[in-house]
């Protein structure tokens, strides 16, 4: 796949006039620069144009014509993402969905939502809500992210530890493929057994195979109850051993999450309304939710899981009084990346290790920390092994850091690999973790994988430079 894509000249521009009313067509530099940049470190490739489809039939024809005259093309949703998935990096069309963000249709019937890519997640989340139905999946920018962001990259969230991440609630998709054809690629169904997972393919494949333009997605009866808890631990691996114990005593918590000390601080210095009171010695807590019907049966949970924490060195649980509290809570564990990034020039990763090794991961980030003289902030969906690690640039002067870096992530990646994990457990694999996909895959594997890609896309036009090496 050759990389010399051709430079948009008037001939396209006049053609995108041609499908796409003027308020959807942006050249200004200003634009173009906002484009070029998600919430990816301080990256910024521009487009060369930004288009705002509002159809299923725009986006065939702006493919299409990108196809023939081999202009690159990348979808943009809301920039919320971490691994540059939506970065222009050899410009050209940055495609953005934010025009295609209608709710279509609640089947209340089935329990189904068909929905455009532009939607914010937490828009269709509460439109479900109305109707008594749930969209579980949360990943922390569900206020701002979009539902097709969240289909290319597989977006989790603090949820996925009981109902399952993105993929699992996909059940077809409307896709226009690089040469502009439209296809769907599975049925409204539970179950599906006829032939290759088209829709499986495409979720998580981060905007390189295919434009997606509807989505049905399955929803869950919404449940009425939720209890929620923060745990203190005077030791972060004590916090960590727990949550692999909270599930051999069978005990299903809807989410369990992870948050050492250093993320609780720079979260609370950077939110003016959130005030929990830390004590001193306190290294970690675990935030714990149960949800259900009947709030009787949610306080034996509580108790149940506080007596399995008993025998870690933990502190008394908060257990939060009324919706302002449990407001208050979630919004200081959704805001801990912001509060980083606010606070540092830093490198996010996205690590993932079977649930009962993330003590070992948290300890051997951090021994890999001391090693190249890094302080690491992690957090996250520790139900799951899935561990956020923020290496602060902090001190380090600019050669240090770049210097440093690349050894540091490949010896943290290593690391989760021999723990019989991987490289990105939601975040996505996009531009930033694209140097270290042999870590994850031999070469029989990836040059599978650069097959589909040619498959959807023979001329590479479609999101190029991500993903694969
Ligand atoms: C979170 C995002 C960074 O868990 O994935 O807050
Ligand atoms: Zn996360």
């Amino acid at each position: 796949m050759s990389k010399d894509y051709k430079r948009i000249d008037s001939y396209d521009v006049d053609f995108f006039r041609s499908c796409l009313d003027e308020s959807s067509i942006h050249l200004d530099d200003e634009v173009l620069k906002r484009y070029g940049s998600d919430e990816t470190e301080d990256l910024c490739f521009p487009p060369h144009i930004v288009l705002q489809p509002s159809s299923t039939g725009q986006v065939a024809a702006i493919m299409s014509h990108c196809n023939q005259q081999k202009i690159c093309v990348t979808p943009i949703g809301a920039r919320t993402g971490l691994s540059g998935g939506a970065l222009s990096i050899h410009g050209g069309v940055g495609l953005s969905l934010e025009r295609m963000n209608k709710i279509l249709h609640i089947d209340e019937k089935n329990g189904q939502v068909t929905t455009e890519p532009g939607v914010i997640t937490q828009v269709l989340q509460e439109a479900c809500a109305e109707k008594g139905w749930y969209y579980a999946p949360d990943p922390s920018s569900k206020g701002s992210c979009f539902i097709g962001g969240n289909i290319a990259e597989n977006a989790g969230g603090a949820h996925a530890v009981k109902y399952g991440v993105t993929k699992d609630f996909v059940l077809n998709l409307e896709v226009v493929l690089p040469n502009g054809d439209i296809i769907w690629t599975g049925a409204n169904t539970l179950k599906n057994s006829t032939g290759y997972h088209l829709t499986q393919l495409m979720v998580g494949s981060e905007g390189t195979l295919g434009v997606i333009t509807k989505a049905v997605l399955k929803l869950l009866p919404l449940l009425k109850h939720q209890l929620l808890m923060l745990v203190p631990f005077y030791q972060a691996e004590q916090a960590c051993q727990a949550v692999s114990a909270i599930f051999q005593a069978g005990i299903m918590p809807s989410a369990l999450e992870f948050m050492e000390r250093d993320a609780i601080d720079f979260v609370l210095q950077f939110l003016d309304d959130v005030v929990v009171p830390i004590e001193e010695k306190v290294q970690a807590h675990l935030l714990i939710e149960v949800d259900g019907n009947y709030p009787d049966v949610l306080m034996q949970d509580c108790e149940r899981i506080m007596e399995v924490l008993s025998s870690f060195d933990c502190g008394d649980p908060l257990l939060a009084e009324d919706d302002t509290q449990k407001n208050q809570l979630w919004k200081m564990r959704r805001k801990v990346a912001e509060a980083v990034k606010s606070h540092s020039v830093y490198k996010e990763e996205d690590t993932v290790v079977p649930r009962y090794q993330l003590p070992t991961l948290l300890n051997g980030v951090k021994a890999i920390g001391k090693k190249y003289g890094f302080r690491s902030i992690c957090y996250g969906h520790a139900g799951d092994g899935n561990l956020h690690v923020n290496i602060l640039k902090d001190v380090l002067n600019d050669t240090q850091w770049q210097e440093m870096l690349p050894l540091a992530i490949t010896e943290i990646f290593e690391l989760t690999r021999s723990l019989g994990g991987t490289l990105s457990g939601e975040h996505g694999i996009g531009y930033v973790q694209r140097p270290y996909m042999h870590l994850a895959f031999n070469a029989t594997e990836l040059a599978i994988m650069k097959g589909i890609k040619s498959v959807f896309d023979p001329q590479g036009i479609l999101n190029p430079s991500k993903i694969l090496p």
